[in-house]
């Protein structure tokens, strides 16, 4: 197990550059292996779900390197190798393999990705549109088998925008003959990259970023490449880590389009920033004014910083609450902010109360996933003392450099491996 280990009170002051974001580049690597004999994506973040994914191209036999955050992708050799669940289970985004390899070989094989605890239900919209693309779907305990004689573009209705769902489609209907509209798609700016990669690659798509993505079909692929966008969460996440210990401290590298709904709830609480072309810069307040959030589709607030923001809000003079509208059971990080000291109530799974202002202490907490990691190490940093954050894996595969990039900007923090 990883520890991540905080003495906080310290100010953050100086710049954080902000890498390439990891929603995205979960999707890019898998897209890669469409190219005929290689593919090149920049700005490749350097953290376990990328390290995951590389390891499951080379069981399809791609030849790999990664240098200077650039990833080269040799596809030539590439077998349509089944990916076994030790693997496809790390990451749920690993079934992008899905759409890719259903588009590349008409043929896909692996097991169920992110585990059987979740079922299938949660990817129905994934596989639904599969099959209206043309394809069979067969399962068996653990294994997951999609075919087809040959995909035809169609239109897909999604019930809900989803990101997963958007994109696997779209990646699949690049190989449809006809034209295929999805319609309630999701418009992340992340989805936009992925179809100017695809684009690149040879695909015809228009509309990403829109409610309808027009995807005419049949490509001829050919190499090409991407430079991933800057992660809008973990630059989110940065920011908020500055409305708490801020002095001046600068998030470099942003694309301040992405992120009006984290500026709107920052001006909302009245908080202390600046923002130039790429960057922004915030020092803390002592408090904040209250504010409520309600997490939804993209361009709403996002759920992957529902939990960070709840940290900040501890900060708040009276009550503040979050609303969760995407996933059903995201309060991971609440018991372990109550147990340093924050005062959130949970009015039913969806709705938190943070009442404020509480001042954070020094405990040991554990990350039980990606986001609510983030929040305890904003809390962290903000409480005077050592705190330690066990299962710390959970974060690192989502924020690159994290104790580098934060020791570069004053916090006391290092990564501990223990057995
Ligand atoms: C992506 C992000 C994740 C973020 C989420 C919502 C990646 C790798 N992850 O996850 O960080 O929290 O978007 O912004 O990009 N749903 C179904 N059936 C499906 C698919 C989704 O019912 O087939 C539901 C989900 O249960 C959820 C909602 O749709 O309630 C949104 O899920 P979705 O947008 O698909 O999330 P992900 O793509 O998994």
């Amino acid at each position: 197990m990883k520890q991540i280990i905080i003495e906080g009170g310290t100010p953050l002051t100086g710049k954080i550059p902000i890498s390439g974001a990891k929603n995205s580049v979960v999707a890019l690597i898998p897209i890669a292996l469409l190219a005929p004999s290689h593919a090149l994506i920049e700005n490749v973040p350097n953290i376990s779900d990328t390290a995951s994914l590389l390891e499951m191209l080379k069981i399809l036999n791609c030849h790999i390197t990664y240098e200077n955050e650039t990833l080269n992708i040799d596809t030539t050799e590439v077998k349509n190798t089944f990916i076994p669940g030790e693997l496809s289970k790390r990451l749920r985004a690993s079934y992008y393999l899905m759409g890719t390899l259903l588009a590349k070989y008409n043929y896909v094989e692996m097991s169920i990705p992110g585990g059987c605890n979740i079922g299938l239900r949660p990817i129905d919209l994934h596989l639904d549109g599969f099959k209206s693309l043309g394809a069979t779907i067969t399962t068996t305990d653990d294994k997951i088998t999609i075919k087809t004689d040959g995909l035809v573009g169609t239109d897909i209705n999604l019930r809900v925008p989803s990101v997963g769902a958007t994109i696997n489609l779209m990646i699949a209907a690049t190989a449809a003959i006809g034209i295929t509209h999805i319609n309630n798609a999701a418009k992340e700016p992340e989805i936009i990259n992925i179809a100017e990669f695809l684009n690149n690659l040879g695909a015809n798509i228009t509309g990403a970023g829109t409610d309808t993505i027009t995807i005419n079909g049949k490509t001829t692929y050919q190499n090409g490449k991407i430079s991933v966008i800057p992660d809008r969460i973990e630059a989110g996440t940065y920011i908020l880590a500055g409305a708490l210990m801020g002095n001046n401290l600068t998030i470099s590298g942003i694309k301040k389009e992405n992120l009006t709904s984290l500026f709107h709830a920052l001006d909302e609480m009245q908080a202390n920033y600046t923002l130039n072309d790429d960057s922004l810069t915030i020092t803390k307040k002592e408090t904040y004014n209250p504010i409520n959030v309600t997490t939804t589709f993209y361009p709403g607030f996002p759920t992957d910083l529902a939990q960070p923001l709840a940290s900040v809000l501890t900060r708040c003079n009276g009550t503040s609450t979050i609303t969760e509208t995407i996933w059903e059971n995201r309060l991971g990080h609440v018991p372990y902010l109550v147990k340093m000291n924050a005062n959130i109530s949970v009015e039913n799974k969806e709705k938190i109360s943070v009442h404020g202002p509480t001042i954070f202490l020094n405990k040991e907490v554990e990350a039980s996933d990606l986001r609510a990691g983030a929040s305890l190490v904003i809390a962290a940093l903000a409480a005077k003392g050592i705190t330690t954050i066990n299962a710390a894996e959970h974060i690192l595969r989502g924020y690159e450099n994290i104790v580098e990039k934060l020791s570069g900007v004053g916090a006391k923090i290092k990564v501990n491996e223990i057995e």
